[in-house]
Parts: structure tokens; sequence; C-alpha cells
């Protein structure tokens, strides 16, 4: 009989990286329904997203939305129990290390069904992140795990995980971005439509980790650099919805109105893939563009103490500076000088991570 793979997105960083793996799956004659769980539902957050990887329509849409990660996570489990009862997969599959990834693999161990985690074995050692609970967690009760670099292999590992049920497959984020970087929006669409004057030589800015954007200090003194940033050479900023609140919260809007940055909604992902290929660096605390950028040769500066996607340092363009500014104001001043970090493909970043996936799978169900 026919097998079944039933896969799970929730939040934008999931949406990146499921399309390579169904188009795997069906390749080699697995089914690949899809669960969304809802938590992440704003058009700019999750629809566009949809469109752009011209992802299959969702079979369930559990729509949890938003909440506290206790509501959210045992509101995704109480919600997907009885949606996976009914579709009786051979395996679950999930992404990477949002509440979703670790709400659904917990109901699904539970039960019996194998889970099959992609981007297994990332650890930045801080357990502050909530993420870091989600990938320790996950990693525990998957029965296999696909890793994007060959030492989270040693992660695992230290972490008592059986190293046959571990394969190195490359990182499916990668696959989507080769496949969709002929159709990325240039830039100077993007920059030209928000009514800039510039098309290139500019700073790309996301921020949106609680450590950073939740305390009004740490806050505080990260606007107050990217004003300082923004004098000097144009800075690109779409906001995150989280990340706009706390500024509105904290009464930081005037300082972010007076400083001379373009501030953006959140970029769509062919957007985003324009704006980053054409960025002068990227200033950033997401574990996505740390890898897209390395991918893409472009030097990134991530504004976070830690890094669980080592390889972007060692291989690639990344350089974690920490939210200390004077370290920031270095690392940018380095880059405008001698242009970054060149960085090397990592091995795997190939676009054909989703295919391996699927071999493995084949071979195994
Ligand atoms: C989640 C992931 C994070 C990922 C990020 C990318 C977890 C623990 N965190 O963080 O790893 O990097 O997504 O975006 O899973 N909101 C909206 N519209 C939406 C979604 C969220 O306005 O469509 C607002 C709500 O106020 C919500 C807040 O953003 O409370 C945070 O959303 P949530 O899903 O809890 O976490 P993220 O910060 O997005």
């Amino acid at each position: 009989m026919g097998k079944t793979v039933l896969s799970i997105v929730g939040a934008r960083p999931n949406f990146m990286k499921i399309g390579p793996v169904i188009d795997g799956l069906k390749s080699v004659g697995i089914a690949a329904p899809l669960v969304h769980t809802g938590q992440h539902y704003d058009e700019a957050m999750n629809d566009r997203f949809f469109s752009d990887l011209g992802l299959p329509r969702p079979d369930v849409n559990l729509e949890v939305g938003s909440g506290s990660h206790a509501q959210q996570t045992a509101e995704i489990m109480r919600r997907f129990e009885p949606v996976l009862d009914e579709i009786a997969p051979d395996a679950l599959l999930v992404v990477g290390d949002v509440n979703s990834t670790i709400a659904c693999a917990l109901v699904a161990a539970k039960k019996g069904v194998r889970v099959i985690h992609v981007e297994a074995g990332l650890r930045s050692y801080d357990r502050a992140m909530p993420e870091e609970i989600n990938r320790v967690l996950t990693d525990q009760i998957s029965d296999l795990l696909f890793i994007t670099e060959r030492d989270a292999l040693a992660n695992l590992i230290r972490e008592g995980i059986d190293p046959a049920r571990v394969i190195f497959v490359g990182n499916v984020m990668i696959d989507t971005l080769v496949k969709n970087l002929p159709r990325a929006v240039p830039a100077a669409a993007t920059l030209s439509a928000a009514g800039a004057g510039f098309a290139e030589g500019y700073a790309l800015v996301t921020l949106h980790r609680p450590s950073n954007v939740d305390d009004p200090v740490v806050l505080t003194r990260l606007l107050t650099v990217l004003a300082e940033i923004a004098a000097a050479t144009p800075v690109v900023f779409p906001i995150h919805p989280r990340t706009r609140a706390r500024i509105e919260q904290a009464g930081l809007s005037p300082l972010v109105e007076k400083a001379d940055m373009l501030l953006l909604p959140p970029a769509g992902y062919l957007e985003m893939l324009g704006l980053m290929r054409s960025a002068r660096l990227a200033i950033t605390d997401s574990g996505g563009v740390q890898e897209e950028t390395t991918a893409l040769g472009v030097p990134c500066l991530t504004v976070r103490e830690n890094t669980e996607r080592p390889i972007t340092v060692t291989a690639g363009t990344n350089s974690v500076v920490g939210t200390d500014p004077e370290s920031i104001r270095a690392t940018w001043r380095d880059i405008l000088a001698t242009g970054g970090k060149t960085g090397r493909i990592p091995e795997f970043w190939d676009g054909k991570a989703g295919e391996r996936i699927a071999a493995a799978l084949a071979g195994r169900l």
C-alpha cells in the first residue's frame, strides 16, 4: 500500500522549508498531506508566502492564532490530535523549531506515530531562547533526524541520540532559495514602490527575537545604533508585527520615525529574496536570514550572542556580534571598508536537500 507522510507548517520560517520536502515525497510516490496550525495568520506573515512559494493549500488549518507559549502549544496539541487520528499517516514530518514543530511532534510521538525532524541538531546552547527548547525536545522524540550541517551530528550524539537515526541531507530552505532566485522581485522595484531614492548599497534589517525586542532597554539600544547607521548608509527595515507592537508599547515610535530608515511591512518571500540579494549587508536576529545571506554571499551581521547555525560563520558570510552598540558599529564599519566576509557555500546547500530526504524516506517507511 502507498505510504503517507503528514507534514506540518505553522509559522513563517516553516513555509520556505516545506515545498522541497513535499515535492520530494510526491516524486517518490509518497502521499504528502499538509496541516497548517495557524500559528501565523496575517496576510503578510502567511497567505503571501503560500502564493509566492506556490505551496499546496493545506488540507487542514487548525487556526490556533497567537497566545502565550503554553496556550499556543497546548491549543495546537488539542486541535491536532483528532486530525492526526483521522489522517493516520505512516509518519509525521516537522521542520524547524517553532511552537508548531514541538506541539505536533509531541502529539504524534505519544500516539506511536513516527516523527521525522527536518533541520535537526541545531543548537545555540541558549535555553533562554524558546526555539532552543523546541529544538532539543523535538529531536529527543524524533525517530529520524535530517541535518543541514555536519556539526549538528555532534550536538545530537551529546544528547544521547543514536547516530544511525541522523542523516546529513543539506538545507531545504536553500532548495527554495535556489529554485526561486530567478523569480525574486528586484530590490529596485520594491524600493522605488516604497518611495526610496536608492536601489543598492543599503543595510537590510530584520529584528524579532524576544530577547531583542521584548526588553525596552535592549530594543532602545538597538534602534539607537540602527538610527546611527541610517545616518550614513540607507537602512531598509521590514518590520515583524511583534516588533512593531513592542516599538509602540515602549514609546519608541518617535525614535524610529526621526531616524532616516525605510520602514516596510513584513516582506513577501520573493520581495525579501530580492532585497537580500542586492543588500550591501544584512543586520538580523533571524536564523533564516543568516543562512540565506550565506547562500547569496552577502555579509551578515547577527545581533545575538550566539547562533545555532555555526556553519554560516565558519564557512559563510555571517558575523555574530551581540547587541553591544560598539561591536555592531565596528563590524558595520569593517564591512563598509573591506566589503566584509566573502565565504563559501556550505556542503549540500545545493538545491537538492528535498530529493535526498525523499530518497532516504522511500527506503525507510
Ligand atoms: C515565531 C517563532 C520564531 C520565528 C518567528 C518568525 C516560536 C516560538 N517562535 O515567532 O521562531 O522566528 O515566528 O516570524 O514559534 N503576530 C501577528 N500576526 C501573525 C503572527 C503573529 O500579528 O500572523 C503577532 C502577534 O501579536 C503575536 C506575535 O506576533 O503574539 C508573536 O507571534 P508568535 O507566533 O507567538 O511568535 P513570533 O514572534 O512570530
